[in-house]
């Protein structure tokens, strides 16, 4: 099992397939924002073969992300080829829905578990203003395509962005009253070209919190408040789903991490809101052996940071979530 020097066990994989996505969230991305050659990214087979490492090494838990992972051309063959490899227990995806109409069934089928899927509104015209480009009827199709095929349990995700859809939390809270959801409100963290806007439109947990009781009642803690993966958990009186809460910012959960991520451009990064990084692609392209590249990788998650430093203002600046895989 990797190990990080802090102890913590590192066995779940991010992995981010594409920086290159179909909308342009404000808080994720700049609109004229200028994507890698897709000849710098992974391609397919450097793609299952860095997998195959990971898997190799202990790590059981995969999710794939993008930038937007449902545009990657072979993303059901990706899968396809992930299921089989031995020790690989769990692939969830995280992705705004829009393909999904069409590609939920085939995905489940090619092994993946579950999905996490974006909806930051339910009103359309507000969706198009923080997507830029979205079409909010396309993710809500997705969501009933996922759900029917089988990627359950179904998480949905908004990030709440202050002017933007702050008072549209209660009804995408409403939605797990009748419906067996999970949905998760997630603090706006800053990233580098973004990190003026989130920091300043941020609205954190203890708010979201107030705004869903305010409207809908008092919610009870799930677990005791156990974390849920990055999620604490509640619950709208009488409801079938939960709502959680992600306080990346005010709130870390670095102590329980367990996390490590791989860029479409094939770096390892070890904290996704700090900058350290170790390069995987480069050295498979000038020949690295499959036992050089497995050290590069335990001696990178030695070194994993231990935490953000948001709250003394060390923003992450190399890349923008994008670029990352969230
Ligand atoms: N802060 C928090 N979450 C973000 N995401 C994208 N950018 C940010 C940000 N600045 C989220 C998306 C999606 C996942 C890919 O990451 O909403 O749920
Ligand atoms: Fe695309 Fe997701 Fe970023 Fe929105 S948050 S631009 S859907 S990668």
């Amino acid at each position: 099992m990797p190990l990080d020097r802090f102890g913590r066990n590192i066995q779940y994989l991010r992995v981010s397939l594409t920086d290159k996505c179909n909308l342009r969230c404000v808080y994720c991305m700049p609109e004229d924002i200028v994507f890698r050659p897709n000849a710098e990214l992974m391609q397919d087979d450097e793609l299952v073969l860095l997998l195959r490492l990971f898997a190799e090494l202990g790590f059981s838990k995969f999710r794939l992300t993008g930038g937007e992972p449902t545009i990657r051309a072979n993303i059901v063959e990706i899968v396809r080829e992930l299921r089989q490899m031995e020790g690989v227990r769990q692939i969830a995806m995280t992705t705004n829905g829009v393909l999904l109409g069409h590609l939920a069934q085939p995905l489940k089928e090619a092994g993946l578990d579950r999905v996490n899927i974006s909806i930051d509104t339910l009103d359309p015209t507000k969706f198009r203003r923080i997507t830029r480009w979205g079409k909010l009827d396309d993710v809500w199709n997705g969501i009933l395509a996922s759900e029917e095929a089988g990627l359950t349990p179904l998480k949905l995700n908004a990030v709440v962005v202050r002017g933007f859809n702050d008072d549209d939390v209660p009804s995408l809270a409403e939605l797990t009253i009748n419906r067996p959801w999970q949905f998760r409100f997630i603090e706006m963290m800053p990233f580098a070209d973004v990190a003026d806007f989130a920091q300043q439109q941020i609205v954190t947990d203890v708010e979201i919190r107030q705004i869903i009781e305010d409207a809908l009642g008092p919610m009870e803690l799930v677990d005791n408040g156990r974390l849920d993966g990055e999620a604490r958990l509640y619950r709208l009186p009488g409801a079938q789903g939960t709502i959680g809460l992600i306080s990346s910012v005010t709130e870390p959960f670095c102590a329980s991490c367990n996390r490590a991520r791989l860029t479409a451009d094939g770096v390892l990064r070890l904290c996704l809101l700090k900058d350290k990084e170790v390069d995987l692609l480069t050295p498979l392209r000038q020949g690295a052996t499959l036992e050089d590249l497995k050290q590069v990788i335990l001696d990178g998650i030695w070194q994993k940071p231990w935490g953000h430093e948001l709250g003394s203002n060390v923003i992450p600046l190399t890349r923008v979530m994008s670029q990352i895989g969230g």
